[in-house]
């Protein structure tokens, strides 16, 4: 301790850390971390029902939209150079199951083939949950418990998420990605995709998804808010930090190609243990409350949204994530020259 000071202040006035900060030349030269619009996933939410996009009122600049609008989609997300989209759906029907989740008419499986077709390099990833398409609202099917209180099942709830994930698959995803967090499913996913012959389609896991606040935003935008109690009983309390290494454990044995840390800003140091933990590639998701409260700020005039926006996910990528799902793909990309 002594001696670090002591070399410590021996180095001043030779050591200077500002020459490295001198120009923006140098700063560039030496920075470590960078954004690029090829780290962006783009969510998008589909809808059954609407023949116009629809603003959703949480999250501005965000739009549910009709099916039809899939194809523009896909070449705007290609021309930007974004990594990929990630889609949900909005059904015209839900029902105490979520079977509008497995309909391959449905509006995901619909907007998957318009994409792939309008541009088939881009890489289209579906979320897969039934959330948007259970009439409670809740992410599985739902039983009563033995103290007499409705919780999820999560071993019932397996059999219609790998249903999803087929259809899902059979449109021609590239990636499934699922964000339940019921027990299991991974590898339930898994063995269903490689025995209808979709051994060549990627897993990424929502591995590491907490029970967040910061989720309300989205559950206007897909529709999805739970009619009753909150989804603490199947996805993590934010106060662990060694249990999100457990379930990357978990879901890396499982099979899972890419794993997720949910949300993204509020879980940094999350995202930088995940990292550190696991060699395959991770994502984060820079969730509704994320994106909210910078438009929010900035419509206020608080805040320089561009230069905020770009800090944040910056950091995000200066934790360790790899890429980054962002309602602030297209916005970020324009911001970066794309
Ligand atoms: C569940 C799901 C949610 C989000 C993505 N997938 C909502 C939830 O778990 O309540 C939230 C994404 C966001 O807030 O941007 N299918």
């Amino acid at each position: 301790m002594f001696g670090t000071l002591l070399s410590c202040a021996a180095m001043f006035p030779t050591i200077r850390p500002r020459r490295l900060r001198r120009s923006p030349a140098i700063r560039r030269l030496v920075r470590e971390a960078h954004v690029e619009p090829s780290d962006f996933i783009l969510p998008l939410f589909f809808s059954d029902v609407l023949d116009e996009p629809r603003p959703v009122g949480t999250m501005p600049g965000v739009f549910q939209l009709p099916v039809k609008a899939a194809a523009e989609q896909a070449r705007l997300a290609r021309d930007l150079g974004l990594g990929g989209v990630i889609l949900f759906g909005l059904p015209k029907q839900k029902d105490p199951c979520g079977e509008a989740a497995c309909d391959p008419d449905g509006p995901v499986p619909r907007a998957v083939r318009a994409m792939k077709d309008a541009a088939p390099e881009l890489c289209v990833m579906t979320d897969t949950c039934v959330d948007e398409y259970t009439d409670h609202g809740h992410c599985g099917i739902l039983k009563q418990d033995a103290r007499g209180e409705m919780v999820v099942d999560n071993d019932a709830t397996l059999d219609v998420l790998a249903r999803s994930a087929l259809a899902q698959a059979a449109a021609g995803a590239d990636v499934i990605a699922p964000s339940d967090m019921m027990d299991g499913r991974v590898g339930f996913i898994r063995a269903a995709l490689d025995g209808a012959g979709h051994s060549d389609i990627a897993i990424l896991s929502y591995a590491v998804k907490y029970a967040s606040a910061f989720y309300g935003p989205f559950r206007e935008a897909a529709d999805c808010a739970p009619k009753f109690g909150d989804r603490a009983g199947y996805q993590m309390d934010p106060g662990n930090a060694r249990e999100a290494l457990r379930e990357l454990e978990l879901d890396e044995h499982e099979g899972a190609d890419m794993v997720m840390v949910k949300p993204a800003l509020p879980y940094l140091d999350i995202i930088a243990k995940v990292r550190e933990h696991t060699h395959l590639p991770v994502g984060a998701y820079n969730v509704s409350g994320e994106y909210a409260m910078l438009k929010a700020a900035a419509q206020a005039g608080m805040l320089d949204e561009k230069r905020a926006t770009l800090e944040a996910l910056l950091s995000i990528r200066r934790a360790g994530a790899d890429f980054i799902l962002t309602y602030h793909a297209v916005e970020a990309a324009r911001w970066l020259g794309a």
